[in-house]
This record gives structure tokens, C-alpha cells and sequence, in this order.
């Protein structure tokens, strides 16, 4: 199995270029299963839930091609209704191919994705909303769709789920009727996903709030989109810069999708400048502490940059506490970054102390989840001496060459 090496205390700088978000691109590859047709999607992340979510549209018939961070995916023929156990085991967000899957076909079968390293991680919102929608869902291991008609309704949220949000827009685009989706998700993903239905003449409005409007339409045309930059990866190597006293100038941004991080990163002591299409960080001499950091839904400060944001304050002056609400067991990353002489305590499962010391020492540690693994090469980027992080599959889910980039702005790390 594959790790990381990394020899702390060179600083990250540089210009940074990054692709299109995770958490859009798999729901816009979804819904190119809706238009039974072309749909040409720019700016892909050559990363591993994009090749899985390749896997399983091919699995179902989808002819798909990628060239050079372009996919193009031809959904006009799909010939199978379900979706092996080894992908939902694999991602677990392959729960949302369930919306677009019923549109298409009258019968659908998908593996129970069950709880992860996160936590739980129910599918309540995500079924029941489907039922509403007429859609006749059993449980089990295999959880089995099948339908007449879709028939748009009135769903309303208990919370705002990102996935239900993603897979009842995919059922309602071309259902009979109007869908309203009352307390839905509003993160910048679900705006992308809006656009880029749109674009096909799905009449969807009001993402980016939390109430959102379906108008089923009966037929979809092809599509052409280019995914938004990924708001996390950027924060990540953000992050990166500040934790080394580095300078970061990043060519592409949203900037409204950026400003909860970047909020944050200025209490830390950073400096951002915004420029015509991006923005530069300077880091601070010495990393101030944010005093308290709670993550919550958009545009509050996000739950996948809690990990990373807990590395830099491992370095900050003075104590932090974290609030994590979104899930319910994602301070994994802490015990790890405690091997590198860092400070944490977990409380509770949403409550995390964290106290500043002076510098961090290379440790041997393991990768818990994703943006976790993210956090222990933050910390390594600093630490003094060589460090070696296993289970860097986590990380290779949402980073494409996180190696290469780092290294093109100062890093001494290896893969091997
Ligand atoms: C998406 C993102 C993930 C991000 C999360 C929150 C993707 C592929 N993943 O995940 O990176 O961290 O949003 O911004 O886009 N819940 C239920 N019942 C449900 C659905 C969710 O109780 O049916 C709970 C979850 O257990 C969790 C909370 O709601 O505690 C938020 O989950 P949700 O917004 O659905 O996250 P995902 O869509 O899974």
C-alpha cells in the first residue's frame, strides 16, 4: 500500500492552479444520466471518486471518455438497473446516482451504503424524500426502487442534506408537476448542479437557498459545463501556506464560495488579497489562535476544512476549541496529529480542545478519512523530520497528485 514521506519545514509557495470540486463534479456526472444523451463536462479532477463514479455510470451503460480533464459521457443508452455493493462500499456517495437512476428507469437496485468513519450517516432523508415523490422504496441490504410516474411534490427537509438535496433536484427535473424542496442545501455544489441541469432545459431555480423549485420538463438536450473550483482543495493548500510561513497565489476562485475559510484564515493572522480572478495569502510571522470554530451548514464555515483548520491551530497561539455539527465522529485526525507533538483533546464527539505549542516533530501516522489525511500533511509540512503517513487512499479521493502540487510550490515530499 501505497504512503507519504514528508520532511517538514520547507515553506509552500507559489501559484496554484486547481480543477473543478469533488462534491460537484459527482452529482453533474449523475445527472448526465437525465438527458439520454451528450454531455461534455471541462475542468475535471483527475481524482479516485471520479474514477469510481466513471465506474459505475460505465457499469449501467454510460459510453464515457476522458481526455485531459474532459469528460464526455453519453448516457443515451443505459442497459443495467443496479448498482453493484463493491461502489457504494467504495463511495458511499454513489447514494445520489438513486435519483437520476429512477428518472431514467422504472426499476432500480443499489446497495445500502451504511455508516462510515465519519459516523452513521443515515439515507433517511434521501428515501423518504423519494417516496414523496411516488417512488416505491423497500429496505434491506439491497435497497429496491421502482415507479410509474415521478410526481412532483412538496418535500421538506428536517435538515438540509446535501445528497437528499441532490437526489430529489435529480428525480423532480423531469417529473410530472412541480417538486419544492422547503429547508434544502444551499452550498455552492448544489448551485453548480442547478446550472448545469438548466443548461440541458431542466427548470430548476432557487438553488443557493433553502428553498428550491423543480418544474418537471419532459425531455433534456445535451450539455456542455465547466465544474466550479473546488473551494476545499483550495483552502487545503491555503492552509499548507500559512502552516509553513509560505505565500500563496491561488488563479482561480469563487470568491463568495471562498470567504468562510478565508474569514478564518484572517483571524489566524493571514493576510488575503483578493486579485481580478483569485487571491494571494501572505502568512502571519505567528499563527493566532481563532479562539472557537464551529462548522455548519453554507455559507458557514465548512465541516470538510475542520481537519485542516485543526492542524494550523495545533500551531497557534494559545487554545481553540472546535465545534464539529455537521457529523458526528470526524475529530479521528486529532489522536494522529498528537503523534507529531500537537496538543488535542477530544471532548465529546462534536467538542475538540486544542492547544498551540511551538513546533511539530515527524511522526508515523495513518490517515483516518479523507480531509483528515489532509491535516497530518499539513502537520508534516512542518514538522521537524521525516514523516510517513499511511492509508493515503483517503486522501487520493478528493486530492488529484496532492504529491506534484506540493512539491511545485516547495514541498519535499514523496510517494512510494
Ligand atoms: C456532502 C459532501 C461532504 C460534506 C457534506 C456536508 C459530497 C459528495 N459530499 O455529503 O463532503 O461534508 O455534504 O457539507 O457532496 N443525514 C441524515 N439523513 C440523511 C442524509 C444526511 O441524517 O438522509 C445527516 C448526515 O448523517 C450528516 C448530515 O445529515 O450528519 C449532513 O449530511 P449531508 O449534508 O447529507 O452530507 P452528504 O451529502 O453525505
Amino acid at each position: 500500500m501505497s504512503k507519504y514521506l514528508i520532511t517538514g519545514g520547507n515553506k509552500i509557495c507559489g501559484t496554484l492552479s486547481i480543477k473543478g470540486a469533488k462534491n460537484s463534479i459527482l452529482p453533474l456526472m449523475v445527472a448526465s444520466l437525465l438527458n439520454e444523451s451528450i454531455s461534455i463536462i471541462h475542468n475535471v479532477p483527475l481524482i479516485a471518486d471520479v474514477y469510481t463514479m466513471i465506474d459505475i455510470l460505465k457499469s449501467i451503460g454510460c459510453k464515457i471518455d476522458l481526455d485531459d480533464h474532459v469528460l464526455v459521457i453519453d448516457s443515451s443508452n443505459l442497459t443495467f438497473n443496479k448498482i453493484d455493493e463493491g461502489y457504494v462500499k467504495k463511495m458511499r456517495s454513489s447514494i445520489i446516482v438513486l435519483g437520476a437512476m429512477i428518472s431514467r428507469l422504472e426499476h432500480v437496485e443499489i446497495y445500502e451504503p451504511g455508516g462510515c468513519a465519519i459516523g452513521k450517516r443515515p439515507i433517511d432523508l434521501h428515501l423518504n424524500s423519494l417516496r414523496k415523490l411516488g417512488i416505491e422504496i423497500e429496505e434491506g441490504a439491497i435497497i429496491d426502487c421502482k415507479r410509474k410516474e415521478i410526481i412532483g411534490s412538496d418535500i421538506i427537509l428536517n435538515s438540509p442534506s446535501v445528497g437528499a438535496t441532490e437526489n430529489i433536484i435529480l428525480a423532480a427535473v423531469k417529473a410530472k408537476g412541480i417538486t419544492r424542496i422547503y429547508n434544502a442545501a444551499k452550498e455552492p455544489e448544489i448551485e453548480d448542479l442547478q446550472e448545469f441541469v438548466n443548461k440541458m432545459g431542466a427548470k430548476v431555480s432557487g438553488a443557493g437557498s433553502d428553498f428550491i423549485e423543480i418544474q418537471g420538463v419532459d425531455k433534456l438536450d445535451k450539455v456542455e459545463h465547466t465544474v466550479i473550483p473546488d473551494r476545499i482543495a483550495i483552502g487545503t493548500y491555503m492552509v499548507a501556506s500559512a502552516i509553513t510561513g509560505g505565500y500563496l497565489e491561488v488563479d482561480k476562485i469563487v470568491r463568495p464560495h471562498m470567504e468562510p475559510i478565508n474569514n478564518t484564515l484572517i483571524k489566524a493572522g493571514c493576510d488575503i488579497e483578493y486579485t481580478k480572478e483569485g487571491l494571494i495569502l501572505k502568512s502571519p510571522k505567528k499563527i493566532s489562535t481563532i479562539n472557537f470554530l464551529k462548522t455548519d451548514i453554507h455559507p458557514n464555515y465548512p465541516t470538510d476544512m475542520q481537519a485542516q483548520m485543526v492542524a494550523l491551530m495545533t500551531l497557534g497561539e494559545g487554545k481553540t476549541i472546535f465545534c464539529e455539527t455537521i457529523f458526528e465522529n470526524r475529530f479521528m485526525h486529532c489522536k494522529e496529529l498528537n503523534k507529531m507533538g500537537a496538543d488535542t483533546q477530544v471532548i465529546s464527539n462534536h467538542i475538540c480542545k486544542v492547544n498551540g505549542v511551538e513546533k511539530l516533530h515527524a511522526a508515523k501516522t495513518t490517515c483516518p478519512d479523507l480531509r483528515g489525511g489532509a491535516a497530518l500533511i499539513l502537520a508534516a509540512l512542518v514538522g521537524e523530520g521525516q514523516s510517513e503517513i499511511n492509508n493515503i487512499y483517503h486522501v487520493e479521493r478528493g486530492y488529484e497528485n496532492i504529491e506534484g502540487v506540493l512539491n511545485n510550490l516547495g514541498a519535499d515530499m514523496t510517494k512510494i
